[in-house]
């Protein structure tokens, strides 16, 4: 069965209409066929986005030096969504030059393919390394140390609601027969506002998203962590800016082949499907699970605030310094993913000196 199929037999089944979070998770995470399920390239050149670690080792090792303060006191790493699994490597490299190395690093990969992509890169990049790493596909209990999400809340299936008359609908999705194609169909009841804050906007037609997967997401990490640090990097922005009322169309967004759109009913299984993290709604989740929301700032301020210059003022190679400049002005340049990439610090019964937000910190932002 074809993925169009196996989804629309599903609106079928569900009278016609499923909500956008379930067609996105259709579209990502069906097990051989979902965009990160299939084996495609995703990341990188031959693929249809560079992540910040695909970009430069830089931004691991930066990581790393945060990372440390935990790790050098007995604190175990578990990263989320690893890619192709050079973000590991990237962190392991420094903690090792560092004198930091963690006894585990954990990584949660629900897809087996990305699994074994990662077992090779960090086998051929640090062999002597790579029994530390343990590969697992669901939440430890009684995990101690620091949690790493990069670009993984934003892959998580949302919903979208738009104003209507008076209210906010959640946006399901149907098929268009004529057209042999999906298409939005607003429900016929308003969407539950007390579950998270909806826009103040009232203008015909606004429509945004709403991430209760994250949220909910947020909650079973803090009852299985027994004490440590989560460190969120996204793309996102707090409600205030997730909710102006110039974003009239929300922030969904696909992208294929390095082309953006807003369309995901085209390119199924074969384009990403992200929307931007609205970072208060994480926060305050946060705070209800009990976390300390302990820092907030832009990727730039936090990657700055960890000394990237230095690795710059240390290479001797010009030509390596210049590639290595390059890659960092991609990094911290607002035009690039200095801004509109921001850092989320929680912690859980754990009190160390964040030193990733010395320059910047935004919390009262949020
Ligand atoms: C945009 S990719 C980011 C990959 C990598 N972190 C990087 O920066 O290159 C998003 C990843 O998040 C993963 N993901 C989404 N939801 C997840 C969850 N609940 N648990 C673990 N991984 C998840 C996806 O499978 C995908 O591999």
């Amino acid at each position: 069965m074809i993925l169009e199929d196996i989804i629309a037999q599903s609106i079928q089944d569900n009278n016609g209409s499923i909500g956008f979070d379930v067609f996105m998770d259709f579209a990502l995470y069906t097990p051989n066929l979902g965009y990160y399920r299939n084996g495609d390239p995703i990341f990188g050149e031959h693929g249809d986005f560079i992540t910040a670690p695909e970009t430069s080792d830089l931004f691991g090792y930066c990581l790393a030096r945060q990372c440390s303060v935990i790790t050098s006191d007995g604190g175990d790493i578990l990263e989320f969504g690893a890619g192709t699994g050079i973000l590991a490597t990237q962190i392991l490299f420094e903690l090792a030059r560092i004198d930091s190395l963690p006894v585990k690093y954990f990584i949660l990969e629900l897809s087996g393919q990305l699994q074994q992509r990662q077992k090779d890169t960090i086998k051929k990049v640090l062999p002597d390394l790579v029994d530390r790493v343990e590969w697992l596909t669901e939440l430890p209990s009684d995990f101690s140390g620091v949690v790493i999400a990069n670009e993984v809340l934003d892959a998580m299936p949302a919903k979208r609601v738009r104003y209507s008359k008076g209210d906010f609908f959640e946006l399901g999705v149907g098929v268009d027969v004529d057209n042999n194609s999906f298409e939005w169909q607003m429900q016929g009841f308003p969407y539950d506002s007390s579950l998270t804050p909806l826009p103040n906007s009232r203008v015909e037609g606004y429509t945004t998203e709403v991430n209760q997967q994250s949220l909910a997401w947020i909650d079973s990490l803090y009852s299985t962590m027994k004490s440590g640090l989560v460190l969120l990097i996204d793309y996102g922005m707090p409600r205030s800016e997730y909710h102006h009322e110039q974003r009239v169309d929300g922030t969904l967004r696909c992208y294929y082949q390095h082309k953006a759109s807003d369309n995901p009913f085209e390119n199924i299984g074969r384009q990403d499907i992200t929307t931007s993290v609205n970072f208060s709604d994480v926060a305050e989740r946060a705070l209800e699970s009990g976390f300390t929301v302990a820092g907030y700032c832009t990727q730039a301020m936090f990657l700055i605030s960890l000394g990237i210059d230095e690795y710059l003022l240390v290479e001797k190679d010009p030509i390596r310094r210049n590639t290595l400049a390059q890659q960092v002005k991609q990094l911290i340049m607002p035009s690039a993913m200095g801004e509109s990439f921001k850092v989320l610090a929680l912690t859980k019964k754990q009190s160390v000196k964040l030193d990733g937000f010395k320059e910047q910190n935004l919390v009262n932002k949020l």
